[in-house]
């Protein structure tokens, strides 16, 4: 946990930074354009992660932390005052440049260009790996990760236990409310508190805007602007305050996420939408027994959802993000159900990832309200700040 702080708050300093560069006309802003912006149309001295969207190379710098339990500043220069701060090379940061070579080559010459060795494989958060083996490790019991990623290999879906994918849905199903109450709720307009690193551990105002069956906008209002997110059914943005003063498309595990997050809001689809394989091992979280299921996305780390075995309701979701160097995990935890106009939601989520946690907490849930079509467009670039 040592690097976590640190990370927190090198991410903010970068996030003033890349402000500061927009605000100097470095950095071209478009409010439209879908196109991912690529890391070396941002940064100064990209010179291995090239051709990668800006979010997919910040996710990358998570993963390196999580993998080697360096913060930001330990690869990069101390003086981060500038973004050129970051551009500059320092023995770490070369030697992390070397160490990607050398994973790709690895893997290039092994498992075929797969992620199948990564940072983590070697690093297991240390910045030393170890060489001789522990008999320690050897000799106690092995804890088994419950958000473990499992990649589902190409070829037909199989379900190794009794109990299919479709009962425990079905259960979840009748224990929020059943279909016909779920049919019912169309739409709502939920209020409560986050907080998280962006907002300094302060509580701040959250809204979240949802209509049936996946339209989903989150917005912040964080101590520096306004945080958004948004899906409309296909596309997913984000423009976060914090981050980079723009408007950022999702793509990949980051827009499939997006979709996950829209169905769950209105749950009564989420058989036909998904297709869902189980037969893991039995897990508990907090002591209690779960049921796991899968979307079985082909070939790529589709999101585990965990469902209480007794009350059948949904507690745990983690999904998976591709990196330019493997996958990173992120895990949120659904608890406090309360009923809406007939149907069970969770009122609090605990939301944790590579690069921090936070909490939200609803304290008012209205359903059935008329929401404007426009909340679910392209999120315009955070108020408040300088454009150009
Ligand atoms: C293990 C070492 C390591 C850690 C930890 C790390 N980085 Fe990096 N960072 C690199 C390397 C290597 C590059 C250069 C990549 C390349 O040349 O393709 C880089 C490049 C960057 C750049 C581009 C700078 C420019 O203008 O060229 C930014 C911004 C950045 N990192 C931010 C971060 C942030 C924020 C964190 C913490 C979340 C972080 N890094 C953690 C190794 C690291
Ligand atoms: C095959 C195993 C292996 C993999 C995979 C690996 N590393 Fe390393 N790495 C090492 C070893 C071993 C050392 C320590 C070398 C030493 O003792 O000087 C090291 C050292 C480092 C250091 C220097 C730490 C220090 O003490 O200054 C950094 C930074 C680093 N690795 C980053 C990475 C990154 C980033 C990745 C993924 C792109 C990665 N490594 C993947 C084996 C690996």
């Amino acid at each position: 946990m040592r690097a976590l702080g640190l990370t927190l708050a090198c991410l903010l300093v970068l996030t003033c930074l890349l402000v500061a560069a927009s605000a100097n006309g470095q950095v071209a802003s478009s409010r439209t354009d879908e196109k991912p912006l690529m890391a070396e149309d941002v940064f100064k001295n990209v010179q291995v992660l090239k051709g990668i969207p800006v979010k997919e190379f910040l996710n990358t710098m998570g993963f390196f932390s999580a993998a080697t339990n360096l913060n930001c500043i330990d690869c990069h220069s101390p003086q981060s005052e500038s973004l050129e701060g970051y551009a500059i090379d320092t023995p770490r940061k070369q030697t992390a440049r070397r160490m990607i070579l050398m994973v790709n080559a690895i893997n290039e010459a092994n498992f075929g260009g797969r992620h199948s060795v990564t940072c983590y494989t070697c690093h297991r958060a240390t910045d030393r790996p170890e060489a001789i083996p522990s008999l320690l490790d050897q000799y106690s019991v092995p804890e088994d990760d419950p958000d473990r990623v499992e990649v589902i290999p190409a070829g037909p879906v199989q379900s190794v236990r009794q109990i299919s994918a479709d009962q425990i849905l079905d259960k979840y199903l009748q224990a929020i409310g059943g279909a016909p109450q779920l049919a019912r709720l169309t739409s709502f307009i939920a209020k409560g508190t986050y907080e998280g690193f962006e907002t300094f551990s302060a509580k701040v105002p959250i809204e979240i805007f949802a209509n049936a069956p996946n339209q989903l906008t989150t917005v912040v209002h964080t101590q520096n602007g306004d945080s958004v997110s948004t899906y409309d059914g296909n596309h997913g943005w984000i423009a976060a305050a914090d981050k980079l003063m723009r408007v950022l498309p999702l793509t990949g595990g980051d827009l499939e996420g997006a979709r996950m997050d829209a169905f769950l809001s209105f749950p009564a689809r989420i058989k036909q939408e998904f297709q869902w394989r189980t037969g893991f091992p039995s897990v508990s979280i907090d002591d209690r027994p779960v049921q796991v299921i899968q979307n079985a996305a082909r070939g790529t780390a589709g999101a585990k959802l965990y469902f209480d075995s007794e009350s059948g309701l949904l507690v745990r979701q983690v999904r998976y993000v591709d990196t330019a160097v493997g996958v990173i995990p992120t895990r949120i935890d659904y608890s406090d159900y309360r009923g809406v106009a007939g149907v069970k939601v969770p009122f609090r989520r605990v939301v944790t990832w590579t690069d921090g946690r936070s909490t939200i907490e609803l304290s008012d849930v209205q359903p059935n309200a008329r929401i404007e079509a426009a909340q679910f467009a392209t999120p315009a670039p955070p108020k408040g700040k300088p454009q150009n």
